[in-house]
Formats: structure tokens, C-alpha cells, sequence
């Protein structure tokens, strides 16, 4: 049962406010979470409840939201059973009492509900993500590494925010991220060789200034070779253009590296052609989250021969991604916790996407801390694959180096998902 709930303002990797939760149960035990936060935000996210209090951290302190974990969320909650994660979520969403949990705040919403379902796994003394769903056996994600960062996460020359490495072709996790870091290490080497930067951006990636956005494309293309692997075989790429923060309206402006504007039948016809050049596997936000548009009309062109991710587009919302897919405007979404801001339904928007056939990529924030959930929830999931930002940077590699550790312990218990298999083969 809960018998406490403690909340700290802690920072996040970018150094700005954010929430650090711990629930004590009557048996003594206790579990903490952290929340984190993103920088390019979907319209439609949870709201992250700020102090907008200037004289502190410039209006980003989180006390507001510490002060409703330890009063409101806490007298709800007290008594409890740890193990009701849903009964628990919808006595806070019900408390909340709006549609965006702007009133207490979607990041103590969050961290009460991850850290409650740390204390439930303690309690029954299981791995949380063996105590998040109980199976025989389970799948573990193809890590999606962000290795050249843009758009809002570094002052590179790049409009799009990120390119991925997907190391498809590994027999195992570890495997996949030795992969992943080696070709990283490779792609550090090029850089420097052309005198290039080598500083990194928030998700770890390199932040250099190229030509043009398409360098970035040859230039992991090149570092998969000079890293011993073979592109679109052992390692593909995954794009996260994030459109919505170059969309003008009907348009999208590449500001950074060339400046033009393109239509969204231009813009399609670029990651047409991308997709002819370069092995990638999946696009992410390739359109504006307001233009549903041109994500139904890349879907119905390219959906065959590569993934299409929603992220600002569905923001983790059962509902929007329920219209999306009745509207056909992907073929995947991105999952991230504090979009939604219950672990329930978080597994709500999985299971929508599953039973559609859907692809799943549990992810990160770019503002992030060591919290590991979105490691165990990823393999309890089945959800395929993971995105955790670079093999640099500490809060990155905590969910790398946690699901290293779940893929040791599960031993033949596990294998590894192959959610791009089908579009490697088309290709
Ligand atoms: P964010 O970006 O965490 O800065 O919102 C991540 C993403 O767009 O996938
Ligand atoms: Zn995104």
C-alpha cells in the first residue's frame, strides 16, 4: 500500500528544471522516477505544469508540480494498492479533471505513475518489466541511434533534427549497440579527418556544419562502411525531420542549410528520392503535425517501402492514433511517456498500435535524465524498438546499457525484434 509520496526538483540534461518522485509503500519499500522533457513538443502533449516564476530558472522551476504530488496526488493515492497502476492512473486523471492534465501537471502525473510501478516491482520482487507484463518469453528493441543531431536539439547546419542509425542486422542487444557505437566512433573519425566538428548535440549525436541536410545521409553512409558494415544490410538509417518546427503553414521552410521553401509534394519528392539513395528504413514527422495531409499522402506512397512515424502528429494519445489509423496517416507511432502521462495509458496507445498492425518506437526526450523506464517498458512491450539518443552522453546510455543487462538476465528467453524486416526486403 502507498504510505508516501515525495517529490524534488531535480535538473535534466540540459540543465532546466524537472521532477524527481519517490513512493514508499507500507512495507517499506521505495522506488523514485524522473520525468523528462522535450524541446520540440507536439501541440497536444500533456502539459508540462512550469512555476512561470521568472526569478527562478527563468520561469522553468517544477515546485508547483512537486507541491501537487506531495499534497492532492497524495491524499488520493494514500492507501492504495501499488499493484492497481490503472485504478491509480485514473484516480489521478479523474483528480486532474482536464483533458490535458494541465491542472496538476502531466510531469507529476508521470512521475507518481512510474514511480509506482517501480514500487509495485519491488514489492512482488520481480523485474519491472517482468511485474509490467508477466510473459514466457520477450522481444528486445532494435536500438534507433541519433548520431547527427539538428533542428531544435543543436546549432548544426542540419533543419532536420535527427538522423539514426539502426543496426537491424545485429543477432542480439548488445550486439546492436556494439553496432551502433562502433560505427558512431567511425562517424567521430570522419568528422575530424575533414575537419569538421566533433562536439555533440542534446541527444548525443554530432552537431556539425555540413553542405547540406542530404550530407548527413553520405556521411553515415560512409561511416557504416568505415565502421566494417554493410548499409541497408547490417545497419540502416532513420530519419526524424521533426517538420513541425520548419512547417510554415502549407509550407516547410529548410532554412539552415540552403534556404528554400518546398511544397509538401516537394517535400515528398525529396524523401522519395532519399529513400532511392540511402537505406532508410523509416521516417519520422517527415510532415508538420497540423498536416495530416501529407502524412496520408506519404503513407499511401512510401508506406510500403519504409516505416511512417507519428510523434507530434499523435502525441501518445490513444484517441489521435486511433484516427490515424482510420485515416491511414502512418504506419507506426512514437511512444513517449510524458506525452500521455500515465504508464496506463502508455500501454493503451502500444496495444492500439499493435492490434492495427501498427509499428511501435518507444523513445526518449531530448531533455532527459538516468530514469531507465522507457529500457524495461520497451521490452515488456514487445514494442520493437527504441530510440535513446546516441551511444554518448550518460542519460542516453542509461537505457542502452539497462536493456544490455535485461537481454543478459532473459538469456534464450529473449530474441531480438526485426520491425524493419519487412521493408529491407522490399528494398
Ligand atoms: P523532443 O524531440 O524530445 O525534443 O521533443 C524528440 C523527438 O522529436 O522525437
Ligand atoms: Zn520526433
Amino acid at each position: 500500500q502507498i504510505a508516501r509520496l515525495q517529490a524534488l526538483e531535480i535538473l535534466d540534461s540540459r540543465g532546466n528544471p524537472t521532477l524527481s518522485v519517490t513512493v514508499t509503500l507500507t512495507d517499506g519499500n521505495s522506488a523514485t522516477a524522473s520525468v523528462p522533457s522535450g524541446a520540440s513538443t507536439g501541440l497536444h502533449e500533456a502539459v508540462e505544469l512550469r512555476d512561470d516564476d521568472r526569478n527562478r530558472y527563468g520561469g522553468k522551476g517544477v515546485r508547483r508540480a512537486a507541491a501537487h504530488v506531495e499534497g492532492e496526488i497524495a491524499d488520493a493515492l494514500m492507501g492504495l494498492d501499488a499493484r492497481a497502476q490503472s485504478d491509480i492512473d485514473h484516480v489521478m486523471i479523474a483528480l486532474d479533471g482536464t483533458d490535458t492534465k494541465g491542472r496538476l501537471g502531466g510531469n507529476a502525473i508521470l512521475g507518481v505513475s512510474i514511480a509506482v510501478a517501480r514500487a509495485s516491482a519491488l514489492a512482488q520482487g520481480r523485474p519491472l518489466y517482468r511485474s509490467l507484463n508477466d510473459a514466457d518469453d520477450y522481444l528486445l528493441p532494435v536500438p534507433c541511434m541519433n548520431v547527427l543531431n539538428g533542428g531544435k536539439h543543436a546549432d548544426s547546419s542540419l533543419d532536420f533534427q535527427e538522423f539514426m542509425i539502426v543496426p537491424h542486422g545485429a543477432p542480439g542487444f548488445a550486439e546492436a549497440v556494439r553496432y551502433g557505437a562502433e560505427t558512431y566512433a567511425a562517424l567521430r573519425s570522419l568528422l575530424h579527418d575533414r575537419g569538421l566538428a566533433t562536439s555533440v548535440g542534446d541527444e548525443g549525436g554530432f552537431a556539425p556544419r555540413l553542405d547540406s541536410n542530404e550530407a548527413a545521409c553520405e556521411l553515415i553512409v560512409a561511416a557504416i562502411e568505415r565502421a566494417g558494415y554493410r548499409p541497408g544490410v547490417d545497419i540502416a538509417i532513420a530519419l526524424d525531420p521533426a517538420a513541425s518546427s520548419f512547417a510554415e503553414g502549407e509550407s516547410y521552410h529548410l532554412s539552415r542549410s540552403r534556404t528554400r521553401r518546398l511544397d509538401r509534394a516537394a517535400l515528398l519528392a525529396l524523401y522519395g528520392r532519399w529513400i532511392d539513395a540511402y537505406p532508410i528504413v523509416s521516417i519520422e514527422d517527415g510532415f508538420g503535425e497540423e498536416d495530416w495531409a501529407g502524412f496520408i499522402d506519404q503513407t499511401a506512397d512510401q508506406g510500403d517501402r519504409i516505416q511512417i512515424v507519428g510523434d507530434d502528429l499523435f502525441v501518445t494519445n490513444p484517441r489521435i492514433i486511433r484516427e490515424g489509423i482510420a485515416r491511414h496517416a502512418a504506419n507506426a507511432a512514437l511512444i513517449k511517456p510524458n506525452q500521455i502521462g500515465t504508464v496506463t495509458e502508455t500501454i493503451e496507445a502500444v496495444r492500439i498500435c499493435q492490434q492495427a498492425g501498427w509499428g511501435t518506437m518507444v523513445s526518449h526526450r531530448s531533455g532527459e535524465t538516468a530514469d531507465d523506464f522507457i529500457a524495461d517498458f520497451a521490452v515488456a512491450m514487445g514494442a520493437g524498438q527504441i530510440k535513446s539518443g546516441a551511444p554518448c552522453r550518460g542519460e542516453r546510455l542509461a537505457k542502452y546499457n539497462r536493456l544490455i543487462a535485461i537481454e543478459a538476465e532473459l538469456g534464450d528467453r529473449a530474441r531480438m525484434a526485426a520491425p524493419f524486416a519487412r521493408y529491407v526486403e522490399r528494398r
